[in-house]
């Protein structure tokens, strides 16, 4: 999302300003172009020298570059900018921008562009607990910029508490989520997330090795793109890194199946990347099944229902529903049945024969089939990536 982007990245006179040197790194590795403006006082931190071999961009600190007398136009760098980032930004910055004192070329760029603003403070804190900053912060927040609030932690006074600046890796994914197109505002997304565990006994159940990553992806992109998102999800350790992302949390097939039709009623789009358990134990042990000593237990199953079929046979006209299809052999068939036995709009199939795909990696190889009979190999890519794709075929095939 960064690649081509114009950053001016505006760097405080704040200790957090060693960090702003892998914020650089780490946008010029997502392609974007960055101009780094300096305070006087940030080059008391860090020298300058750092920032332009990094970004491969001399630093702009002055309103003049004092050997040549060349003016450094605030206006033209405003205009250029996409983005600004000011990272650390200290209170003393934070109430010049609130109050338009601009006395230095960071503030006065600031006043002239017409880019979104991020903020991310760094202090200590009882100055970020000040009331003067709380003021300052929300006329800024009022002016339209987005505030990156500092964590708790250890700060430089090794006192404790919030003020330290948002780590570089984050600050990168509040600005790259920020220009992913909203294409899905308005719309709720439901996706089902992970295994199911059927019970046996107090200490045993049937489940299967899927971690929920595939889902837990698919409703980041989903939030990403401003849908309201609720995860119906088996038992996994992931968790969500959007705070607006809605959690259902279940445990067995039968307790999914009520969860997802609950949320399918207003749900425009439903995603069923559960691995869900296609068979339970028809009785539930509420003791410990003991070991005997020459008898094996036999447990008998019973089918679970199909929750993806179930909401084939519900879904509305206007209902956009995608199922996954996890297979082992006669891939393309299997998942072509699934897609018209479950009444699906798209099935998205991944092979356990290929390396890299199905559960537990960081990475999926997928097919997407359509109900229109058309379908689309992907590279094995990142489960953030397969999770793009997945939501751009879903606006394609709805237009
Ligand atoms: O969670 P990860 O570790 O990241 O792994 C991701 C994944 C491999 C689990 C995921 O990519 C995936 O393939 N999910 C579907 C797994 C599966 O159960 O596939 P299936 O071919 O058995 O089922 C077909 C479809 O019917 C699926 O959408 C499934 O959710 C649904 N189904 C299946 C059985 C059942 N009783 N109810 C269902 O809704």
């Amino acid at each position: 999302m960064l690649k081509g982007k114009h950053i001016i990245l505006g760097v405080t006179g704040g200790i957090a300003a060693y960090k702003s040197a892998t914020l650089v790194r780490l946008l010029v590795k997502a392609g974007a172009e960055v101009q780094v403006v300096m305070t006087p006082s940030a080059k008391q931190f860090v020298a300058p020298l750092t920032f332009s071999t990094l970004s491969g961009k001399p630093v702009i600190s002055e309103f003049f570059t004092a050997n040549t007398g060349q003016w450094n136009s605030h206006v033209d760098l405003g205009l250029w900018a996409d983005a600004i980032i000011i990272a650390p930004a200290t209170a003393s910055t934070i109430g010049k921008m609130a109050n338009g004192v601009a006395d230095n070329m960071l503030v006065t760029t600031y006043l002239s562009a017409k880019a979104p603003v991020f903020i991310a403070p760094a202090m200590d804190l009882d100055m970020m607990a000040h009331p003067s900053t709380t003021r300052n912060l929300e006329l800024l927040k009022s002016y339209g910029n987005h505030i990156i609030e500092p964590a708790s932690g250890e700060l430089a006074s090794h006192l404790i508490g919030k003020g330290r600046m948002e780590e570089p890796e984050n600050i990168v994914r509040v600005l790259s989520d920020f220009f992913v197109p909203k294409d899905l505002e308005g719309k709720k997304v439901m996706i089902t997330a992970g295994p199911t565990y059927e019970k046996i006994d107090p200490v045993r159940f049937i489940g299967n090795y899927s971690t929920g990553k595939m889902g837990y992806a698919l409703a980041e992109e989903a939030a990403r793109r401003g849908a309201s998102v609720t995860i119906v999800s088996g038992p996994v350790a992931v968790k969500p890194q959007s705070s607006d992302i809605r959690i259902v949390s279940v445990q067995s097939a039968r307790e999914m199946l009520d969860a997802a039709q609950k949320e399918f009623v207003d749900s425009d789009i439903a995603i069923m990347c559960a691995a869900v358990a296609d068979y339970a134990p028809d009785h539930y042990a509420d003791k410990k099944i003991k070991r005997e000593k020459d008898e094996i237990p036999v447990i008998k199953l019973v089918k679970n229902p199909d929750i993806a079929a179930t909401l084939g046979k519900e879904k509305n006209p206007h209902q956009y529903l995608v199922g996954f299809a996890l297979e082992t052999d006669s891939e393309q068939s299997n998942a072509r049945h699934k897609l018209h036995s479950k009444n699906l709009d798209m099935i998205v199939l991944n092979s356990l024969r290929d390396s890299g795909a199905g559960f537990g990696t960081d990475t999926n190889k997928v097919t997407i089939f359509t109900n229109d009979g058309s379908s689309e190999s992907f590279d094995l890519k990142s489960k953030d990536r397969v999770a793009a794709d997945i939501f751009d075929t879903i606006i394609k095939s709805q237009k």
